[in-house]
């Protein structure tokens, strides 16, 4: 039988966060075995743990070791000792420092290869909950994103707002401010225009002009639950040219393709290769950096990327699964369009869990 083990903060380490529901700052040993999930708390944890996680059994550090200060190590030793003839199974972020102790103890151990809780991308009816609501949270930021930039006034080129030019940080600083009110923290939000906007990742930075691209990517996660949302709208103020549209509805026709495809059972390949090729047979090709040249999707939970991956790996979608779908090209000379939903995949279709208007010449 296996013992998984996990040394971290649950801040930090989604796994862990998973078993006790408590997020503490500092790190803690929390393993699982025989179907019970112990947590060795120090006193400064013990009471919160005890009181507000959902460990089975909570035990302080002397329960274990008969000295007054056991380390790590001298802990997991101990609990292999409790467990004799158990495997002991550790994630691939444990702490390299830790695993040179166990291997200088003689420890036995297995780095997990892959997920160390693959449980976590069948989701319980309880985090769709959560995911929804994360994602109505960039829902009501988007709508202010739409507001202010309807609103805005076109002088010499640049977007002007009531107080003055309208920039990408004033953008994220606002989207940014109304999750937090809503009780999630985005982090890294994407407001990017023109140029920056060819960069999947780029954050975006200065004026927002008019006529151009502004890709906004807004990915938060519930203070109280842990769960993120993460949606993509594209929007322009102005007037698109004629380049410009049939970019936006080429992504826009892969996203609904994309999504109209996702069912229990079908390989998420599959769905990732034909958006490529349905984008290439719309005249956009694909390279290393340009076109459309990232994964069409990823698990969503308590991490914003998590498994399962709809890229160039097979992989069956299960239902009970939690993915993005978000097609983006990406041109240094045009500037990016990316959408971006997030479905639960069912045994015959998609549902959503995102949910915001495609409108995008404001
Ligand atoms: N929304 C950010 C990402 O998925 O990379
Ligand atoms: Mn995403």
């Amino acid at each position: 039988m296996t013992l998984r083990l996990i040394y971290a903060s649950p801040t930090h380490s989604a796994d862990l966060f998973y078993w006790g529901r408590i997020f503490t700052s500092d790190c803690f040993l929390a393993f699982e075995v025989e179907g019970q999930r112990y947590a060795i708390g120090n006193h400064l944890e013990i009471d919160e743990l005890r009181r507000h996680s959902r460990f089975d059994r909570i035990l302080l550090p002397e329960d274990l070791s008969p000295d007054r200060h056991p380390g790590t190590a001298d802990l997991i030793q101990r609990i292999c000792e409790k467990f004799p003839n158990h495997e002991l199974l550790l994630p691939r972020d444990f702490p390299a420092y830790l695993v040179l102790e166990l291997q200088g103890r003689g420890i036995q151990f297995s780095i997990a290869d892959g997920e160390f809780l693959p449980e976590r991308s069948l989701k319980f009816p309880e985090e769709l909950i959560q995911i929804r609501r994360a994602c109505s949270i960039i829902g009501h930021a988007f709508e202010a994103v739409c507001s202010i930039l309807e609103n805005s006034k076109i002088i010499d080129g640049f977007l002007h707002g009531d107080n003055g030019i309208l920039t990408s940080e004033f953008l994220r600083s606002e989207i940014e401010r109304i999750c937090f009110s809503e009780g999630a923290i985005a982090r890294e939000t994407i407001v990017s225009c023109g140029a920056d906007a060819a960069f999947p990742h780029n954050r975006g930075k200065g004026k927002l002009k008019a006529n151009e691209f502004i890709v906004v990517d807004i990915f938060p996660r519930l203070v109280e639950s842990g769960y993120y949302g993460d949606m993509t709208r594209t929007f322009l103020r102005g007037e698109p040219s004629k380049q410009q549209r049939e970019m936006y509805d080429a992504v826009e026709a892969v996203q609904r393709w994309a999504i109209g495809e996702i069912c229990a059972g079908k390989d998420g390949k599959d769905i990732h290769e034909g958006s490529v090729a349905m984008f290439k047979e719309m005249g956009y090709d694909t390279t290393h950096s340009t076109g459309f040249f990232h994964a069409t999707g990823h698990g969503v939970g308590l991490d914003l990327h998590e498994n399962p991956f709809i890229g160039e790996r097979s992989h069956r979608l299960r239902s009970g699964e939690v993915i993005t779908v978000e097609p983006g090209l990406y041109y240094p000379d045009r500037g990016g369009v990316r959408l971006e939903d997030v479905l639960l995949v069912r045994e015959d279709g998609a549902e959503y869990l995102s949910n915001f208007s495609y409108d995008w010449v404001l």
